[in-house]
């Protein structure tokens, strides 16, 4: 037991180191690996050293290499294929799977010998209803964020959703008061279920960001409650990290979407929606050609570089990193304004331009961009939509209304590189294309940023 103990105490330690080195792209990549090297001492710490009260090692040591196996080759081959663009569901399908294992654990412990045990029972509960939450609807998220389903906006099913929680926390109540009646645990896992797709349902378009963030902190305290249920401190460490973490983070992106966390619980934000996608019927757009975009950047005193998910498609970020490099050689001063949810994971921006090698401090966060914008001659916008949607100031109707914007406006002039009048991912229209201070540069990012840097170099 005693070597059991230093394999969880490394273990646990290898988290902690790793989540702290995260906290830098420098250390980041370090971080992920120690941490992972953590988790595979205690899991083959489990398998070899555990034994259980009678003295009796945990068997079937067979079976369960086989199945790490095939689980490795799995996470192998889907990691090696994922696109960086589809980086998010992914993230989106293993912390779904993470929810799902901390429910298969209640399943399997309700029908264990803690079952008749206060708080051993309510723990199972808490982690059969958390777990399945995050199962069902990361699963819903993993589905909206790969363009596969579509939001429900309709005020039924938020008051569903409050009908649907209330139900569950009756279901518990009597589940821990009447622990061998394995009805209530299974109602309680069918509604748990349900409620983790309805509650992500009508969860519409730039909101998304906020609830991958709080199933993320869903699926941690669900492992916590696993962790607690086997006594493993490893287990519980690894999950109450996840969930303390992911707890920071929806606070934060709440903030930066400007939401309440109990809007997100009962799913019901969105800033009403009411106006749907608004046409802006005819008005029409200036465009902007390369050479007169190169011209306006290299005699500005002040470049304001906004980059958002298109950015990430196109893969410009080392393109862009050039462009801003030649723009200093001319004397530009340079700086990148990140909106906290551009792209589509936390720190999306940051982890592209990080891995361009573009230094950080350059990358401003929207507050300091906003006070620099009035004395910014140009501000690009390289892919980005949502983030610098003036509707999100004006409209009450819209979406995203509520949501603090990069305010590029306030630029004296803007330029906006995208292929086509696409919108974002909130599927609504931008008026900012129309703005008079605007001009539209149209074509694949990255293709675009070529030109102008080699336009640049000729100036
Ligand atoms: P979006 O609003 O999604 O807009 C991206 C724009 O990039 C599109 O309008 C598209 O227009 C353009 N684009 C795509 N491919 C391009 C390419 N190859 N070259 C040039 N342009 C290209 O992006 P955003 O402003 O970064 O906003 C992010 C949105 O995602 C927000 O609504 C946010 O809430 C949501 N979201 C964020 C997260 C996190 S955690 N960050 C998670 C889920 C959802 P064209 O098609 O016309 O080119």
């Amino acid at each position: 037991m005693f070597w059991l103990e230093i394999a969880y105490l490394i273990g646990s330690l290898s988290f902690i180191l790793g989540l702290k080195m995260l906290s830098n792209p420098d250390t980041a990549k370090r971080g992920n690996l120690y941490a992972g090297i953590g988790m595979g001492i205690a899991i083959l710490g489990t398998i070899l050293l555990h034994h259980n009260s009678e003295g009796q090692s945990i068997g079937n040591i067979s079976w369960i290499l086989l199945a790490m196996a095939v689980g490795t080759v799995i996470g192998y081959l889907l990691a090696m294929k994922v696109k960086m663009t589809a980086m998010p569901q992914m993230v989106s399908l293993f912390n779904g799977m993470g929810g799902a294992c901390a429910a298969i654990i209640s399943i399997v412990e309700y029908h264990g010998h803690h079952s008749q045990d206060f708080w051993l029972i309510l723990v199972i509960y808490l982690g059969l209803v958390i777990g399945s939450i995050s199962f069902a609807g990361s699963m819903v998220a993993y589905g909206k964020l790969d363009d596969r389903i579509k939001d429900i906006r309709a005020n039924w099913l938020r008051i569903l959703n409050l009908v649907i929680l209330a139900v569950i926390v009756i279901l518990v109540v009597m589940g821990v008061t009447d622990p061998g009646n394995s009805m209530f645990m299974w109602a309680t896992l069918i509604l748990a279920l349900v409620y983790g797709v309805f509650f992500v349902m009508p969860i519409g378009g730039a909101d998304m960001p906020v609830v991958i963030s709080l199933l993320n902190s869903f699926t941690g305290m669900a492992a916590a409650f696993g962790g607690f249920l086997y006594s493993n401190q490893v287990m519980l460490t690894g999950g109450i990290l996840v969930g303390s973490a992911g707890t920071i983070l929806t606070i934060l992106m709440c903030t930066a979407m400007n939401r309440s966390l109990l809007s997100v619980l009962v799913g019901s934000f969105g800033g009403g929606g009411t106006s749907g996608p608004r046409e802006l019927g005819e008005q029409s757009v200036r465009e902007i050609q390369g050479t007169d975009a190169a011209i306006l950047c290299a005699y500005a005193r002040r470049v304001a570089i906004i980059p958002g998910y298109g950015l990430a498609v196109a893969q410009a970020q080392h393109i862009c990193h050039e462009f801003e490099r030649i723009l200093e050689e001319k004397g530009v001063e340079v700086y990148y304004a990140i909106h906290p949810v551009a792209g589509r994971m936390p720190g999306h921006m940051n982890v592209l331009l990080a891995e361009a090698d573009v230094p950080y401090p350059k990358l401003l966060e929207m507050e300091e961009a906003n006070d620099l914008m009035p004395q910014t001659d140009v501000a690009i916008i390289i892919g980005a939509n949502d983030v610098v949607n003036p509707a999100a100031e004006t409209d009450p109707g819209s979406p995203i209304y509520g949501m603090p914007i990069i305010q590029v406006t306030k630029a004296d002039n803007v330029i906006v590189m995208k292929r086509s009048m696409g919108k974002g991912y909130a599927g609504i229209e931008n008026e900012l294309f129309f703005a008079p201070k605007t001009r539209m540069l149209f074509g694949d990012a990255k293709q675009s940023l070529s030109n102008l840097v080699s336009e640049l170099k000729q100036i």
